[in-house]
């Protein structure tokens, strides 16, 4: 059987800084509300008509490949996830492919939200242990600086998710113990509703009215509240089995980049593992929670400020929206 390693990262995010300050003249907040809740101190939006999904994806994807030292003809599929595509339909696979000037190679949307870099992560990683594709670009990014309401009204959502996009090359080889080492992938629809955007859902008929447009049901709502207490749980309960799944304890681990869906929910997992602060990565003070990006550019940065070298074992974990939670392990 082959396995898969990571042999390219990339990132991009628009250029476009939103302080908390800056969000302050359109609804009642503190930047003092914002950091003690989140540890978000800016985030960064598109500037409308400049970045897309897609576009963003895209860049991501091309550094991931340029690092990989690879060309896009060189890879056999791209995995893409996300929660705010280009458009409804078709969803943003192809246009990383159409961007990238191919045509006939495979394509794939996940949905899977918080957790969509480790669900595309874990479909990249059976096809190349099958032997079906040998090189696959996994590409996450969002744009959901156009779902929220920077209103008073939009508040709780508004001040945590930001925009951008990360990528990485997935690649076969054949070395034991090296690589990808697992995936786990949990899920608990029950909770589907709890962090959701309702509209314009095809179960609703009609799928759009004059009064939704301007109602709260337009907007994604999430119960704060009952989200971090799941949260906490989840992420401690899948790095474990990622850990002892491979007959490791949480001591061998050399960094732990968890989803940036608030540097709360970080905090409390690094304090359970009594793990040091050079063990555990956060850029959400700089781009807050940017869903299923968030782990992909975070394992950028910290590739990049040489947080993680050859031999390095690297856990990734994701919460949210399904519920959907799900780690991987990974020796660089
Ligand atoms: N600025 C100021 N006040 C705000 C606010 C904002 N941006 N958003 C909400 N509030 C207010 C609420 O209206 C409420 O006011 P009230 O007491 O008068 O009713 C008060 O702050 C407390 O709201 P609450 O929702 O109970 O706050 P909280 O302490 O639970 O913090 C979260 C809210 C969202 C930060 C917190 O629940 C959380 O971190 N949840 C996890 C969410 C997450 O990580 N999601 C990512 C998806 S994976």
């Amino acid at each position: 059987m082959f396995h898969s390693k990571i042999t390219g990262i990339g990132h991009y995010v628009p250029e476009n800084i939103v302080t908390n300050k800056d969000l302050m003249q359109y609804m009642d907040t503190t930047e003092e509300w914002i950091v003690e809740r989140t540890g978000i101190e800016q985030r960064r939006f598109v500037t409308p008509g400049k970045d897309t999904t897609s576009s963003m994806g895209t860049e991501a994807a091309r550094i991931a490949l340029d690092k990989a030292g690879l060309t896009p003809e060189d890879i056999d599929a791209v995995v893409f996830a996300t929660l705010s595509p280009d458009f409804y339909f078709p969803g943003c696979a192809v246009l990383v492919l159409k961007n990238l000037g191919l045509v006939g190679k495979a394509a794939f949307d996940v949905r899977s939200q918080c957790s969509g870099f480790i669900s595309a992560l874990s479909m990249a990683d059976q096809y190349i242990k099958t032997g079906m594709y040998k090189r696959v670009l996994v590409v996450c990014a969002e744009v959901q600086s156009n779902i929220m309401e920077l209103s008073t009204r939009g508040r709780n959502m508004a001040v945590i998710f930001g925009d951008g996009a990360g990528a990485v090359v997935l690649e076969a080889h054949n070395e034991q113990g090296k690589g990808l080492l697992s995936t786990h992938i949990h899920a608990d629809g029950n909770f589907a509703e709890e962090l959701l955007m309702r509209h314009p859902g095809a179960c609703q008929n009609p799928r759009i009215t004059h009064e939704m447009l301007s109602s709260e049901e337009m907007l994604p709502h999430m119960n704060g509240n009952l989200v971090f207490k799941h949260a906490v749980v989840r992420f401690e309960e899948v790095i474990n089995e990622a850990l002892e799944t491979n007959g490791y304890s949480v001591d061998d681990l050399d960094l732990l980049i968890p989803h940036q869906a608030n540097l709360r929910i970080s905090n409390f997992i690094q304090n359970r593992y009594k793990l040091p602060d050079e063990k555990v990565f956060n850029n959400i003070q700089k781009y807050g929670n940017t869903t299923a990006a968030s782990i992909p550019i975070a394992l950028s940065e910290a590739y990049a400020e040489g947080r993680i070298k050859p031999g390095s074992l690297v856990c990734f974990a994701a919460f949210g929206s399904g519920f959907i939670w799900g780690s991987a392990l990974v020796r660089f």
